[in-house]
């Protein structure tokens, strides 16, 4: 499966952030805590150079939470960086990130200006989920379709950290089909655009393997069948997904299972860990799909 991108967005939303970025002082790059890796887009790293980077693992919530602390561990060891995991709804989680900014401010010794900064993300990540939260009331509007273009947002001043938006179409250019399937397990790809079959085979084959007694005790299942199509056949029956004649919905079975994992009803899943990755994987002298 491959993502729609769209190479015009894609260039628009270079060439804007190419522009900010001389009058910005730190990058804060949303991710998704369930794969930092997918959910990025190497061009912010390359496009930054040294600014100072926050890394937000976002939708902490929905994810492994071990999985996750060796995720801002990893980021953390990053030269610039510095990363932290939240759920975007909650004020709690957020209020520290004006401060965290203030101190990466490569300039904060020589000014007493505000921080100046930039949220950038793929789409549906949280990013408006996120500066309302910071905010404390609601300036964004939060979406529930991905891809939605919204126009460049003003910058809105919080905390002594001035805070600029960015339009989300910012996927890179995919060649491992791999990654569209994640994003679209977690519900990052608008649900028009893929097959629900298709991403529940490798969800569920995933969660399997990584996360078999999670699947038994949500399904009440006492086996797990090693073909996945039989296993979702499984699931599909036990939930009521049948057509006339009483035979599994595959589509319907599918379809539910996708749902129940994005919302975290399966349990706190993580589709990527940092064991499985080198630093090369998100350097961005080392990716060749910068030059679209
Ligand atoms: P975007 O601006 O980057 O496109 O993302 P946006 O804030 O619109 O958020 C996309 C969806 O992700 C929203 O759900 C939002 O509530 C949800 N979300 C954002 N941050 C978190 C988080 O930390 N944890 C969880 N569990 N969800 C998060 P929605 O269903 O599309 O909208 P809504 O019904 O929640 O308003």
């Amino acid at each position: 499966m491959s993502i729609q991108w769209f190479p015009g967005h894609m260039h628009h939303t270079t060439r804007q952030i190419e522009e900010l970025m001389p009058r910005i002082d730190v990058v804060i790059e949303l991710l998704d805590a369930r794969l930092p890796v997918s959910s990025q887009n190497p061009l912010i790293d390359a496009l930054r150079g040294d600014t100072p980077c926050l890394k937000i693992l976002n939708k902490k919530d929905l994810a492994d939470p071990a999985t996750t602390d060796a995720w801002v561990e990893w980021f953390n060891s990053q030269q610039g960086v510095q990363a932290m995991a939240v759920n975007a709804k909650l004020r709690p989680d957020v209020r520290k990130i004006p401060k965290i900014c203030r101190r990466l401010n490569p300039l904060k010794d020589v000014s007493q200006k505000p921080v100046r900064t930039m949220i950038v993300g793929i789409p549906n990540v949280g990013k408006s989920t996120l500066i309302n939260s910071i905010m404390g009331r609601k300036v964004a509007r939060v979406g529930n379709e991905p891809a939605v273009t919204k126009t460049h947002q003003k910058s809105k001043m919080v905390d002594g950290m001035d805070l600029c938006d960015t339009p989300g179409m910012l996927w890179h250019k995919f060649d491992d089909p791999e990654v569209g399937l994640k994003l679209a397990a977690v519900g990052a790809i608008k649900d028009t655009a893929f097959d629900y079959e298709l991403v529940a085979e490798y969800a569920v084959k995933f969660l399997r393997q990584n996360y078999a007694a999670e699947l038994m005790q949500r399904y009440k299942l006492t086996e797990l069948p090693q073909d996945t199509e039989e296993l979702i056949k499984m699931i599909g029956a036990k939930r009521g997904c049948l057509v006339k004649g009483g035979a599994v919905d595959g589509s319907r079975a599918s379809e539910l299972i996708i749902r129940e994992m994005r919302e975290g009803k399966i349990g706190l899943v993580s589709f990527e860990h940092p064991q499985d990755y080198s630093l090369e994987d998100v350097d961005p002298d080392n990716d060749p799909e910068l030059n679209f």
